[in-house]
Order: C-alpha cells, then sequence, then structure tokens
C-alpha cells in the first residue's frame, strides 16, 4: 500500500444545504486525514481550468455554472490508497447507482449536482491538488 493524497470537493449543492459537517464526518470515520481545507467561491475561469478533460462534453456548460453557483470546500486528504478509498467512499457518479453509507447516496440530488469531487488516478490528484493548493498550506 503506498500512502497517497487527493484532491476532495464539496460541491456547491452540498455546501448550500449544509452538509459540510456531515460530509467532513465521513471523510474522518473512513480514516482519512485532511492535509489542508478552504472555502472557494470558484470564477468561472477557473471552475473551467479545473474541469478543462470536460470541456468537449456536453453537459460542461451546464458543470460550469452549477460549480461557479456558490462556494464550495476543497481539501487534499492523504492515507493510505487514500485515491480509491476516497471515491469508494462518495459513491458512483449518478447518485441513483450509489451504494448505500456513501456520500452521494446521502447527499446527492443527480448526476450533475453528486455533492462531492475526488481524483480519479495519482497524476491527477497532483494537477487538482496544486490547483488549489500551494506546498505551503499543506500541513506535514
Ligand atoms: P465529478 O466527479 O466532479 O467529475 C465531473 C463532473 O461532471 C461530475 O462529477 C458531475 O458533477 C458532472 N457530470 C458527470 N457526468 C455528467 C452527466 N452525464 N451529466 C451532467 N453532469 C455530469
Amino acid at each position: 500500500m503506498t500512502v497517497e493524497t487527493t484532491l476532495s470537493i464539496i460541491k456547491p449543492d452540498a455546501v448550500a444545504a449544509g452538509n459540510i459537517g456531515a460530509i467532513l464526518q465521513m471523510i474522518s470515520d473512513a480514516g482519512l486525514k485532511i492535509k489542508a481545507m478552504k472555502m472557494v467561491q470558484m470564477s468561472q475561469k477557473e471552475a473551467e481550468g479545473f474541469y478543462a478533460v470536460h470541456k468537449e462534453r456536453p453537459f460542461f456548460g451546464e458543470l460550469v455554472e452549477f460549480m461557479t453557483s456558490g462556494p464550495a470546500v476543497v481539501s487534499i486528504l492523504e492515507g493510505e490508497n487514500a485515491i480509491a478509498r476516497y471515491r469508494e467512499l462518495m459513491g458512483a457518479t449518478n447518485p441513483e447507482q450509489a451504494e448505500e453509507g456513501t456520500i452521494r447516496k446521502n447527499f446527492a440530488t443527480n448526476i450533475q449536482n453528486n455533492a462531492v469531487h475526488g481524483s480519479d488516478a495519482p497524476e491527477t490528484a497532483a494537477v487538482e491538488t496544486a490547483y488549489f493548493f500551494s506546498s505551503i498550506e499543506q500541513v506535514n
């Protein structure tokens, strides 16, 4: 097992619904350690840059609109196998397919307004954590 870091976003739907605390509790209960955290209000450019890999998708415009609709909470999570463990804790992208006990089963509304984001691989985790945090914003 390797110790990994991954980027988590508590998205604007979950923040607006008052679910920051409940989601952080689930992250903590899963044994993932928070190395950095802040609340951000993304601009259109910032959201477009973050989701650049999806820019050809039909849902891109709506996704950017959603991600800029209100504050989000970004954090860096660390732990053994943290990328896969956080994705398991989040549940499927579409909450209709998410397992019981997952964040998206509990808090997501639909495939777009799905409460949380987590990096999908070590390479994307490195890019995504650096997108929001400088090295001095991360605790050792
Ligand atoms: P996330 O895991 O952050 O990665 C890309 C995001 O795009 C995804 O969560 C959803 O918020 C959104 N998304 C993915 N697929 C769709 C879709 N088919 N329709 C609308 N939004 C989507």
